[in-house]
């Protein structure tokens, strides 16, 4: 079956966060398993595509208010493991960054775009599989915009990464949408503005969350949508992501100062933990803690500063932070230098390499996140024999269980200082139980969360719309 992915991310072509991750692997292992999965995403300005030549394979213009001339390009060489497609508009898309507060006209025009290709080509799509809100509106169009009745009966998939974000906009940009039967406008509809979030799941044909249990938090708290995700929730389902364990597998991955498998771990660790230490200046026989991520409310980011505080006055831990975000938080966080000059370091910023370094040096990660609709983070972490400490929301739900209730991870109730606190505490005393703390590292090492069984979870659930 032919499968194409819609997404604003896709890594290593442009990650901003776990979105890019997925469509980045999720194709890849569906075409191991027989099928011919594509992705289709922005031509953006990066270093991605200035380092990798293109070939047009179609030409279009469509109206949002004026007219836009697009491109469709692909890759000249592809190694990725599976076809890639970029919508080049030059006047919307090809920009620095993925995100930006003009979001509406750029992703609305990628959409059409995407969709003006998809519709005259020879052999139509099986399935059209959208991401999060910036795809949102293309299960609408495809059913209901007199261009697309072609594809009106292609079924739709939208998986929601995240919740929180729908792309909502007034209804008085209500025509840029391509002609419809105006009598069907309150698909698009939530809460007197345009919805495209709202808009997929009352339109697509299935609605996919990232874990199970977020779908059932989705339920209670979703930003407006509970109720909607419940009246829907026939059609919802939540599928756990994988890792892709190509990129992320220490014995391979070529951003280690020292590669190890499970049988070397203690020993390859070791030598990526006194790397990191020289280098960012923190004690290398003390246990070593991380947070890698955005700094977002999401990720409980803000808790952060008095966690660490609490824990540092002790002096018996040493913490490396690497993210950027919210600006106070990074002020705050970088403030704590200071104050504990040999035990604690941080990396403001984006550095996918120094992460891959920081989860093979690291004992401990931390993740207080209050939403975490799956966190790939803490399957990365695992798969590094990292332990993750987690708070219990959304899929660290799913994926951690506690080392005190014959589980391997730390688990917290609560996104709060005094829990996070606490629990690095316990991780302290774990970490000081040594045989044990050495045995959970290799039992970690072998939890299997790669993409396999996952990406044939979605191959049935086309094939349930399909047959
Ligand atoms: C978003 C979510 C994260 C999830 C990722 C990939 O970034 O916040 O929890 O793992 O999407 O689905």
């Amino acid at each position: 079956m032919t499968i194409f992915h819609i997404s604003a991310e896709c890594f290593p072509i442009a990650k901003v966060g776990g979105l890019g991750d997925v469509v980045g692997a999720l194709p890849k292992y569906q075409n191991k398993l027989g099928e011919t999965s594509s992705v289709i995403m922005p031509f953006y300005n990066n270093k991605f595509t200035h380092s990798h030549t293109f070939k047009k394979v179609f030409s279009g213009r469509f109206n949002l208010g004026r007219t836009f001339n697009f491109d469709i390009l692909t890759l000249e060489d592809n190694t990725l493991g599976y076809d890639l497609y970029l919508v080049h508009i030059p006047e919307l898309l090809y920009t620095d960054y993925v995100y930006s507060s003009n979001d509406t006209e750029r992703f609305l025009g990628f959409q059409i775009a995407a969709l003006d290709w998809l519709v005259q080509l020879k052999t139509l799509p099986d399935i059209v599989h959208c991401h999060d809100h910036h795809t949102g509106l293309i299960p609408f169009m495809m059913s209901q915009s007199y261009a697309y009745h072609k594809l009106r009966n292609t079924p739709t998939v939208i998986t929601i990464h995240n919740g929180q974000y729908q792309g909502w906009f007034s209804h008085n940009k209500i025509h840029l949408i391509p002609p419809f039967d105006f009598s069907k406008a309150g698909l698009l509809d939530w809460k007197h503005l345009i919805n495209p979030l709202a808009s997929a799941i009352k339109c697509a044909w299935k609605v996919t969350t990232v874990s199970p249990n977020y779908m059932e938090e989705l339920k209670f708290a979703a930003n407006g949508l509970e109720d909607l995700l419940r009246y829907e929730s026939g059609k919802c389902v939540g599928i756990l992501n994988g890792i892709d364990d190509k990129v992320w597998d220490p014995a391979t991955d070529d951003s280690l100062i020292k590669n190890y498998s499970v049988k070397t771990a203690n020993s390859g660790k070791k030598v990526n933990k006194e790397w990191l230490c020289k280098e960012f200046n923190l004690n290398p026989e003390l246990p070593l803690f991380a947070f890698i991520g955005r700094l977002v409310g999401e990720k409980g980011a803000d808790l952060l500063p008095e966690i660490f505080n609490n824990s540092l006055y002790h002096k018996n831990l040493s913490i490396m932070m690497l993210g950027s975000g919210d600006a106070v938080v990074e002020q705050e966080l970088d403030r704590l230098k200071n104050q504990y000059p040999g035990f604690y370091n941080t990396y403001i910023g984006y550095n996918e390499r120094l992460a891959h370094i920081l989860y093979a040096a690291a004992d401990f990660l931390v993740m207080p996140s209050r939403v975490e609709p799956c966190g790939l983070n803490q399957m990365y972490a695992l798969r590094y024999g990292t332990v993750p400490i987690v708070n219990k929301v959304g899929g660290l739900k799913d994926t951690v269980e506690d080392f005190d209730n014959s589980g391997f991870g730390i688990l917290h109730d609560g996104a709060t200082v005094q829990e996070g606190s606490f629990a690095i505490h316990r991780a302290i005393n774990f970490y000081n139980d040594t045989d044990r703390f050495k045995k959970n590292r290799n039992l970690i090492m072998k939890i299997d969360h790669s993409w396999d069984s996952s990406a044939q979870v979605y191959i049935n659930l086309y094939n349930s719309l399909i047959l």
